[in-house]
């Protein structure tokens, strides 16, 4: 029996030094001083000893179990250090690699030149008005003088939620729902979505965006709608911009133009930017008509007033350098990181 815990240590001190980890030492503990281990089925025999042995091994016994418990101990807290170490060493921060940085956002293109634009009206008195994307006949056609058969109606198909209302063609209609709240002395501009069913095409998307403009005072001139959108114009295309006046036809405005603006890249000599024009096309505008002022209720024999409609995409997409529109909406990021 002497012999039999004498192995009992020599196996339990082998199976320690082997032991790397907390698991393995619990199994070695299991397996030789616990209820079903090796130690405990020896001194289950000990009822068959004479009484002089039985003290013997007993004590035999005890110091055996002292000592493989004090082993485990001992085993238990180099392991505990090796693993502490272990986890020092997978969390040891390089304090001098770089940072990392958080990918922060930035404003569309679209937003960036609108928010240009507002910045440069509200610096000459303007508010900024909205309206709803949708929107009444009465507003989008009717009270600009586009009555139901007129042919401007064509270009400007939309979607129809119900005969009478529409996803609005145009930010005109904010020109009538401003001055049927307000009392001239009106300066507003109006930027927001507008809808046509046009197919998708590199300048051509069912919904795009507008900036439309209205002042109605006593004695406004066309010379005020020239001045207020050269400044306008020199503002976000540089000091050396101008801008020419051409004939054109709206319904709402009368006498109606539309107005470009000297090339800002090569200054009106003509290049691919302008097709060797030298002028780009930017928007329309115009005195309001009569008819339009009445329809907002605005008397035109006291007040008159000057309109204007910018078309965002084009002005971003010249701003740019940009060739195809659709680029605005897809959101790739590799195209709008660039901005
Ligand atoms: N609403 C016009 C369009 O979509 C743009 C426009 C032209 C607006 C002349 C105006 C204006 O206010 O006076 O084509």
């Amino acid at each position: 029996m002497k012999q039999q815990l004498e192995n009992i240590r020599i196996a339990a001190e082998e199976a320690l030094k082997s032991a790397s980890s907390l698991q393995d030492l619990d199994n070695v503990r299991v397996q030789y001083l616990g209820k079903k281990g090796e130690l405990t089925a020896v001194l289950k025999q000990m009822g068959g000893l004479s009484a002089e042995e039985r003290p013997v091994i007993g004590q035999i016994a005890n110091e055996v179990r002292e000592q493989i418990t004090a082993e485990i101990e001992a085993r238990k807290a180099e392991i505990q250090a090796e693993e502490q170490e272990k986890q020092l060493q997978n969390e040891t921060i390089d304090v001098t690699l770089p940072g990392k940085t958080e990918a922060l956002g930035h404003k569309h293109p679209l937003s960036i030149v609108l928010d240009e634009v507002k910045e440069i009206f509200l610096g000459m008195g303007f508010d900024v008005a909205e309206g709803p994307e949708v929107e009444w006949d009465h507003y989008n056609f009717e009270a600009l003088n586009i009555p139901k058969d007129h042919p401007a109606r064509d270009t400007q198909d939309t979607f129809y939620i119900t005969e009478n209302m529409l996803l609005r063609t145009q930010t005109s209609p904010v020109q009538i729902r401003v001055m049927e709240k307000k009392e001239p002395p009106i300066r507003i501009i109006a930027p927001g979505r507008v809808y046509r069913s046009d197919a998708v095409d590199a300048t051509h998307s069912p919904l795009f965006h507008q900036i439309e403009g209205l002042v109605v005072d006593e004695g406004i001139t066309m010379g005020d709608l020239k001045g207020t959108l050269e400044t306008w114009a020199r503002k976000l295309y540089g000091e050396d911009t101008n801008i020419r006046l051409r004939p054109h036809h709206f319904p709402f405005t009368e006498p109606s133009c539309e107005i470009d603006i000297s090339c800002f890249k090569c200054g009106g000599v003509g290049c691919p930017m302008c097709k060797n024009e030298g002028w780009i096309e930017i928007l329309g505008g115009g005195m309001v008509h009569p008819k339009v002022l009445e329809n907002g209720g605005v008397d035109p024999e006291k007040y008159s007033g000057f309109a204007f409609g910018i078309g965002l995409e084009r002005i971003v997409m010249f701003r740019f350098g940009l060739d195809d529109m659709r680029m605005l909406y897809e959101n790739d990021m590799r195209f709008l990181e660039q901005f």
